[in-house]
């Protein structure tokens, strides 16, 4: 019998793809002569945003700015703790613009903010698991910003080396599905790291590599829809069997930057 499981509504922060494109390369997925689609992209992204409508989640929207091709993956953008936002400082100066960029979009909604001084890519690299946050390091996020998170948020925070570079940020090598339940994938992380999430979550839903391939885990979940690439098709088949409803949502174009849905989204955690 697989176990109830309950969504709890959500208020999401996104971006629309408007000026998408693979214009550098800062990841190994990108590639700036595969041809993107802007209005594919736009389209995909509308897909997911309606997705979040009609489960009920409210959506936020920051309006995109011109020369900045990245701006859609808005999970990077910040990471909240209670009430209290932590910005964003990037690594490559093509999307250093970014982290002023979200942290004014918070303020003016009336959050209080901490302006980072240490290099960190928000959500895409921190996520929260109930009362613990993991934060990834290794190609992005550095390991001194992991100390300022936990004092800015005050929840405790648990450093995890990321060492394949095709799973360069946390948020696509784990997802999280509800409060005490994850899917990850370990070949993404140091045999250290590894250990510490088997203590942490013995019962985890491990993902295979040609899941981890397609960004599977690059996912959305509310507790009980998980919004991931239909491609994943072994991860869909594990979610549903541990009681989640699988939502496979095609965001393909903007694969071509490195992300998925989870990319695409930015918790307000109020
Ligand atoms: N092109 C972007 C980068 O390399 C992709 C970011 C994907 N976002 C994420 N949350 N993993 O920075």
């Amino acid at each position: 019998m697989p176990v109830t499981r309950d969504a709890r509504p959500r208020r999401y922060l996104m971006c629309p793809p408007t000026y998408f494109t693979v214009a550098y390369e800062i990841n190994p997925w990108m590639h700036q002569d595969v041809p993107t689609d802007t209005e594919l992209a736009v389209r995909q992204w509308e897909e997911l945003k309606k997705t979040y409508d009609e489960l009920g989640h409210e959506v936020e929207l920051i309006e995109p700015i011109p020369g900045l091709p990245d701006m859609v993956y808005a999970a990077n953008g910040a990471v909240m703790g209670d009430g209290v936002v932590y910005s964003a400082k990037f690594t490559y100066p093509q999307r250093q613009p970014e982290g002023p960029a979200y942290e004014k979009w918070f303020a003016d909604a009336g959050f209080p903010t901490v302006t980072a001084t240490e290099i960190n890519e928000g959500e895409g690299d921190i996520l929260t698991v109930g009362e613990l946050v993991f934060a990834g390091t290794g190609f992005r996020t550095s390991l001194a910003s992991h100390l300022e998170l936990q004092e800015a948020i005050g929840k405790p925070v648990i450093s995890m080396h990321l060492v394949d570079p095709r799973f360069y940020h946390l948020d696509t090598a784990m997802m999280v599905l509800s409060d005490d339940d994850i899917a990850y994938y370990p070949e993404a992380f140091s045999d250290g790291s590894r250990r510490v999430l088997e203590r942490l979550f013995p019962d985890a839903l491990i993902a295979t590599e040609a899941d981890a391939e397609v960004l599977g885990l690059n996912g959305v979940s509310d507790g009980k829809n998980v919004i991931h690439n239909p491609r994943a098709t072994a991860l869909a088949a594990a979610l549903a069997e541990r009681g989640y409803n699988p939502i496979g949502i095609d965001t393909s174009e903007l694969l071509k930057g490195g992300g998925g849905a989870k990319c695409c989204t930015l918790e307000i955690r109020a």
